[in-house]
């Protein structure tokens, strides 16, 4: 967001303001950060933290800091605070840096940079998962806890191309501060972990949270790499078919009726699809509707296949999938 450019030219202008308005008879100097760490608080989630250069001269201004995330991916930020929180992949090692920053009205001081990092784990290239993939889904709790709804979480992924044939996997996931070991493995002809199920987790239903997935591994023969991977919620969540979808037929008018998925989204949170298969004719009519409730005017002399599927709204949640549709029903004529 700070383009070294405009910066350089802010500062000689920021320099002669500041020095002609609060401080006639010394240069001022902006000093960097001292003690600047990177910590791991978790998987895929580390802690930046600074202190104030105990020398810098005045004391009393509003100092902030400029942090540059360099990897794995670059992002760029200001902030008040001596440590900031960032939840990222850390597999490819993690890299930032930080300057103190002085606004002076439009213009901008700034101090020379401070870095750290963290190595990449070691590993043998080729030997982490590939094609890590996640979905969750909601069940109505049967009352052994206080949450009226569970999140399940199932993973899958692929065995590395040059993992050696006695590699073991291990997967783990973070949700907000809570990280748990899979216990449910799947395995390959070679007795290799390549899906984990989790029947229930901390993650929650309406959550906003980034997922956190975590898969390392042992063999004999090589160091097997980590790999992290950040879900968004939204993105893999696979809702629930529509319940009880009711469909009936009186003279011309189909009425289709059922209830909201099993889900910890409220009533107002859904929309729908509704399929209305015409078996004579040989046609699909599809509508989209926000209601439980849909009527069809029809030909009393055809029968039809009626099927309906869900979607968390945009109104809840960032656009996901469509449930799948719900078990075909049959109505209608029948001779
Ligand atoms: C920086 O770290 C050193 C060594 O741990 C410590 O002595 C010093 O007080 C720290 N400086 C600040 C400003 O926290
Ligand atoms: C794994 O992912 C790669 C790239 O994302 C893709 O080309 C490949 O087809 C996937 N393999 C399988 C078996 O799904
Ligand atoms: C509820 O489900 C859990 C596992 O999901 C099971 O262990 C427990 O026995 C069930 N309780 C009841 C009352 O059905
Ligand atoms: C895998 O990661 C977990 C969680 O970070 C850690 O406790 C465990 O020691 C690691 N295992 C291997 C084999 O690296
Ligand atoms: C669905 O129908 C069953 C049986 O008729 C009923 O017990 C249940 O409460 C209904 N579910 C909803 C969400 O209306």
């Amino acid at each position: 967001m700070i383009t070294m450019v405009p910066v350089l030219l802010i500062l000689s202008g920021a320099v002669a303001i500041l020095q002609a308005e609060l401080l006639p008879a010394e240069k001022f100097l902006l000093l960097p950060p001292v003690n600047f760490t990177i910590k791991v608080t978790g998987l895929a989630q580390v802690l930046l933290h600074w202190e104030p250069n105990p020398d810098q001269k005045p004391r009393n201004v509003n100092l902030e800091y400029h942090v540059k995330i360099n990897a794995p991916q670059d992002d760029d930020y200001e902030t008040r605070n001596t440590e900031s929180k960032c939840v990222t992949i850390l597999h490819r090692g993690f890299s930032a840096s930080v300057q103190t920053i002085l606004w002076h009205g439009p213009s901008l001081l700034a101090s020379s940079w401070v870095s750290a990092e963290l190595k990449a784990p070691p590993g043998s290239p080729g030997t982490s998962v590939v094609n890590l993939t996640c979905t969750t889904n909601t069940a109505a709790d049967n009352g052994s806890s206080l949450w009226p709804y569970q999140v399940s979480l199932r993973c899958t992924w692929l065995v590395g191309q040059d993992a050696p044939e006695d590699t073991q996997y291990f997967l783990y996931y973070r949700y907000g501060s809570r990280t748990e070991e899979c216990q449910e493995y799947s395995k390959d002809a070679l007795k290799r972990n390549i899906a984990c199920w989790f029947p229930r987790t901390f993650i929650q239903g309406k959550g906003r949270d980034w997922l956190a997935v975590h898969v390392n591994g042992s063999s004999k023969h090589a160091a097997i790499e980590p790999f992290d991977q950040l879900f968004a919620l939204h993105a893999i969540d696979q809702v629930n078919p529509p319940l009880n979808v009711t469909a009936e037929i009186e003279g011309t008018h189909l009425s289709i009726q059922w209830e909201k998925p099993v889900s910890a989204f409220p009533t107002h949170c859904f929309d729908y699809e509704v399929k209305i298969y015409n078996i004579r004719k040989g046609y699909f009519q599809t509508e989209k509707v926000t209601t439980r409730a849909f009527v069809s005017i029809v030909d009393d002399a055809s029968k039809y296949c009626v099927q309906v599927r869900a979607a968390v709204s945009a109104t809840c949640r960032a656009a996901g999938t469509w449930s799948r549709w719900s078990r075909p029903l049959y109505v209608g004529f029948s001779g």
